[in-house]
């Protein structure tokens, strides 16, 4: 299998999800943890809520919303779940922090690696133009990226059809010959079901979904991605 383009999902596998954990942790010590996990969990439960419950038609869900607001009305259900005292001052801050998420350490020489390769490398993910934007440009990877990929357009999130088809759109290529890299493990099952050749970056050591498919690829860094790409991509 020739794999001749790379796409990347962007938050969990090149922008650490969990660096807002530390922030969150100096606002409610003992606590910063739990909200960050919550606040994920609950930002991914209402993408699929949206995208499961609008119906089928071209126009998208119709109650698609940008993902900058479902993880804000993530980010709220979590505080008021796990009782903390709550400000408009503190909301600002952890969306800020959002906004400009840490990036995985290893991420800026594989992305250099694919580039110096000639391998077109692009983001395909549920974060709207906006907070995609903001996150690529504050880590410096616009000039190692070919394109940033949002499912807003489709106004659908992962792991819907719809979703995973723009990036084979975008790289005008069979999705076998793309590898789709995730550090999400149902992204990466949803992924090899769109038909992606997959690397699931399991970053954490979880258990794979025991849902009677398996990544093409199993990974626990970006560095990863490397051995499955050639020095040169052939075009026979
Ligand atoms: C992304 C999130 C869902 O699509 O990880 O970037």
């Amino acid at each position: 299998m020739k794999l001749r383009a790379v796409l990347f999902d962007a938050y969990g596998t090149l922008f650490d999800v969990h660096s807002v954990a530390l922030l969150a942790e100096q606002l409610f010590p003992g606590r910063g943890e739990a909200l960050s996990v919550l606040w994920r969990d609950k930002q991914i439960e209402y993408s699929r809520l949206v995208s499961m419950s609008g119906g089928a038609g071209p126009q998208g869900s119709a109650h698609y919303r940008p993902f900058w607001e479902l993880t804000r009305a993530a980010l709220r259900y979590s505080a008021e779940r796990l009782g903390l005292a709550w400000s408009e001052g503190t909301e600002a801050r952890l969306m800020n922090e959002y906004r400009h998420l840490s990036a995985f350490p290893e991420n800026r020489e594989v992305l250099a690696a694919l580039k110096q390769r000639g391998v077109p490398a692009a983001i395909l993910s549920n974060g709207d133009p906006d907070m995609l934007d903001v996150a690529v440009k504050s880590a410096g990877f616009a000039e190692l990226l070919d394109a940033v990929i949002s499912v807003h357009p489709a106004r659908r999130f992962k792991t819907d059809p719809a979703a995973y088809a723009l990036g084979t759109d975008a790289l005008r290529l069979p999705a076998r010959e793309i590898l789709f890299v995730s550090s999400n493990g149902w992204d990466a099952i949803g992924a090899t079901w769109f038909g992606y050749t997959t690397l699931w970056v399991n970053r954490a050591g979880l258990p794979l979904d025991p849902l009677g498919t398996e990544p093409s690829h199993r990974g626990r860094s970006l560095r990863d991605v490397l051995p499955l790409i050639p020095e040169r991509p052939s075009f026979d």
